[in-house]
């Protein structure tokens, strides 16, 4: 296959920063692995607002669409604000993941040993927990018209429209069954059936993509707020969890508090194949731009150096090297190193953003 091509957007608050982090692992697979990425780097978000006065330039836009793998820190903050909703930060993200058709979006929740006391939860209740959110990412009430604030009367109304059609839920339905059978064999599918029509689809599509091609995985249904529930009451219960584009943003934010921390989960957001083989593909880690510790070296950069890993692993099948990235984080926090996110009630000292990124080099620099 040719060279690997890595389009990099940092993006707004702790973005830049993270990224820096991730950059050091990217050169270290050149200098040690032999393994060099054609890494090209560009503005989105605020950054890109502030350059262009657009969340995402039509460039970058069409660099994203020929490139092997998107790699974003993050969008947002304060400073935008009071600008118009067409273009806010967040609108670049969107366009991406709307124009690259990126429908399914894995959002592991992982919560790694050395890190079960930092939880919110009961150690036992995270201890070893393994789960994958799968959420729909390109469709739902996210992208559903009509849209808008419009006058009725005297008064405005705030519109917005959760639509699936058959074909969205069955793709991914499908890249859900498919994960399923590369892990724990389950697949438990999250809607409000019991009060959205969108969700009585949901469940019918589901369960006959299920029927059909995945009989072998096991498929239970549940509501969603209940999966709010059991999210926090008893996650291991869980293997992989398939769910909409509203609901998976919430869950997703649920569940990365099992893990300890925001700042410990990345993601993968996949469309179809490209000509190479190789899936359309945008890596981000969950957290947003955390505005309050931008610029302070104060960010775990974790989440986006595992959201590099993710791409070593779906784009470039790296898998064995994605493993590699994983166990020196892993190795790091069990040698007791934290940022200050990772830190419990009882404090203790809490290290920058590049002393962890430099730790996780040297992690990988001992698994030679
Ligand atoms: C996420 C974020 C985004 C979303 C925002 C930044 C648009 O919260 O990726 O979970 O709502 O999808
Ligand atoms: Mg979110």
């Amino acid at each position: 296959m040719s060279t690997p091509s890595l389009l990099i957007l940092p993006g707004d608050g702790i973005g830049p920063e993270v990224m820096a982090e991730v950059r050091k692992v990217i050169d270290w697979f050149g200098d040690k692995r032999g393994v060099a990425f054609d890494v090209s780097e560009d503005l989105v978000g605020g950054a890109a607002y502030d350059a262009h006065g657009v969340p995402l330039h039509d460039d970058t836009m069409a660099r994203a669409q020929e490139i092997d793998a998107v790699l974003l820190g993050a969008v947002g903050g304060p400073k935008y604000d009071d600008l118009d909703f067409s273009v806010k930060p967040e609108r670049g993200l969107l366009r991406l993941r709307k124009e690259m058709d990126l429908f399914a979006n894995l959002r592991p929740a992982q919560c790694f040993d050395a890190l079960a006391d930092f939880s919110s939860l009961k150690k036992d209740i995270v201890a070893g927990l393994d789960i994958v959110i799968v959420r729909e990412l390109t469709s739902g009430v996210y992208f559903g018209e009509p849209r808008g604030i419009i006058n009725e009367g005297n008064e405005r109304v705030g519109i917005n429209t959760q639509r699936y059609t058959e074909s969205e839920i069955d793709r991914i339905a499908r890249a859900a069954f498919e994960l399923a059978r590369r892990r724990g064999n389950k697949v438990c599918s999250m809607e409000k059936a019991n009060v959205m029509e969108s969700g009585i689809l949901w469940r019918e599509v589901t369960q006959r993509v299920h029927d059909a091609d995945y009989a072998d995985v096991e498929l239970s249904h549940m509501y969603a707020d209940n999966g709010a529930m059991q999210l926090v009451r008893a996650p291991k219960q869980f293997d992989v969890i398939l769910t909409d584009n509203l609901f998976g943003d919430i869950l997703s934010d649920c569940a990365a508090m099992l893990t300890g921390s925001l700042g410990m989960l990345p993601s993968a957001s996949l469309g179809a194949p490209m000509a190479n083989g190789r899936p359309k593909a945008l890596y981000e880690p969950v957290h947003g731009s955390a505005p309050d510790i931008a610029g302070q070296g104060k960010a775990n950069p974790i989440a986006c150096i595992l959201s590099f890993a993710m791409a070593l692993r779906y784009s470039f099948d790296m898998g064995e090297d994605a493993s590699r990235v994983e166990q020196s984080v892993e190795k790091v926090l069990a040698d007791g190193m934290r940022t200050g996110d990772l830190l419990g009630p009882e404090g203790g000292k809490s290290s920058s953003t590049t002393e962890m990124g430099d730790a996780i080099i040297a992690a990988l620099d001992a698994s030679l």
